[in-house]
């Protein structure tokens, strides 16, 4: 008998494929991964394992990567200033590679021929497992059931659970698709796909409504050492736990909302809407460092290696050589980034308001217009003829 580990989610799809596999000859085992997903109102992981059991799986995994996460694929991305067109901080996109380590890990430990995943032949998840796979082992078979089964729609999904007594709480209703990490959300489907609209309040699930809120703002306060940030409001702490803090304290603010038409990387444009405080707290704090302790063509050419490196985490290639390279790249530029950054949120804005580094590389002696003025301005003639030399005629 062939052998399949199923990524596993808990949700319809992912449940439908248990009971589906299994009627094709295949032993189902799954793995679940604790990204910092949160779980739906009085489940836990306890509960997941039930129902996959109850589906039909031979055995469970679960394993909570939220450090390994945070610390491999959220610090190296934030590092980057890795953001996608401008507004997503690659939640989901950073948390693909990852599951796809850890299902070739436990298909090699169970001995199984194949692994298994929830996507559709849309989007960019299908592409990021898969080549992150095929990457780590290329031996290993991919199954990708929604890509090929008969069901059409939900609804038929829903007729073949109810049929195959597969466990599924079909009274929640479910307007949107979403997923969710401790690194941000992303929701999709339902009324959002109607550009001209604009998202609903109830498709935000944890940050407020800024037009909701009085004036009030609010002061945080990061600490970032060789580009990690380490301290909130003077106190160490441990990379989830201030990134878990700054997303509760962000989405009180309504900072970290984007709504976005985004180019798939399988060529469709579709509208997503994102919540990410915690990402954009802390990207907004990071290159505020940077651009007070890196020199001006350091700070220049990181910007183009940040979109690089955002694109290769959308198309799912983090473990591609290119990416690795460019870490390199990064890592020598954060050598510099140490110091702190205030930032005053209020009304969904996040902004920077006082920066202090000891490597700061502004010198107010030489910017200054007041008396302690130390910049010799007779130079200045000397350096515009030369610089504009070649531009006349
Ligand atoms: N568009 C995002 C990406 O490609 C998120 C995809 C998953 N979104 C969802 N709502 N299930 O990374």
């Amino acid at each position: 008998m062939k052998k399949v580990v199923l990524a596993y989610s808990g949700g319809l799809d992912t449940s439908c494929a248990i009971k589906w596999l299994k009627d094709k000859g295949y032993e189902v085992v799954c793995f679940i991964a604790d990204l910092g997903q949160g779980l739906g109102k009085g489940e836990d992981f306890g509960a997941i394992e039930e129902r996959a059991l109850a589906a039909g799986a031979l055995k469970v995994y679960i394993k909570d990567l939220q450090a390994e996460f945070v610390k491999d694929f959220v610090v190296p991305s934030l590092k980057a200033n890795a953001v996608y067109e401008g507004k997503y901080f690659l939640a989901t996109a950073l948390g693909r590679p990852l599951i796809a380590k850890y299902l070739v890990e436990v298909a090699h430990k169970e001995k199984a021929q194949c692994v298994s995943h929830g996507c559709t032949g849309k989007g960019n998840d299908q592409v990021r497992f898969e080549v992150t796979i095929g990457i780590l082992d290329p031996e290993l078979e991919i199954i990708a059931p929604l890509r090929c089964w008969e069901f059409k729609s939900r609804e038929e999904e829903i007729e073949y659970a109810k049929k195959q007594h597969i466990p599924i709480d079909v009274t929640r209703k479910k307007p949107y698709s979403i997923d969710r990490n401790i690194w941000g959300i992303s929701i999709e489907a339902g009324v959002l796909e109607d550009l001209e609209k604009e998202p609903p309040e109830d498709a935000y699930l944890i940050t407020k409504n800024p037009s909701d809120m009085s004036g009030h703002p609010k002061y945080v306060e990061l600490y970032f050492e060789k580009g990690v940030p380490r301290k909130l409001d003077g106190k160490s702490l441990p990379l989830k736990a201030l990134i878990n803090e700054l997303n509760r304290i962000g989405g009180q603010y309504g900072v970290g909302r984007a709504d976005m038409v985004e180019n798939r990387l399988v060529g469709i444009k579709s509208r997503e809407i994102y919540e990410a405080p915690a990402a954009a707290i802390l990207h907004t704090a990071h290159k505020e460092l940077e651009a007070l302790t890196l020199d001006r063509e350091t700070l220049h050419y990181k910007e183009i290696i940040a979109l690089k490196y955002a694109e290769l985490v959308y198309y799912g290639l983090w473990y591609s050589t290119l990416k690795k390279a460019l870490d390199g790249f990064v890592a020598v530029t954060q050598e510099y980034v140490t110091g702190s950054v205030k930032l005053k949120l209020s009304r969904g804005n996040c902004v920077p308001v006082s920066r202090r580094s000891a490597n700061s590389l502004y010198k107010k002696e030489l910017s200054t217009y007041g008396k302690e003025d130390k910049f010799n301005q007779q130079l200045a003639e000397g350096f515009i003829r030369l610089w504009g030399m070649p531009y006349q005629k």
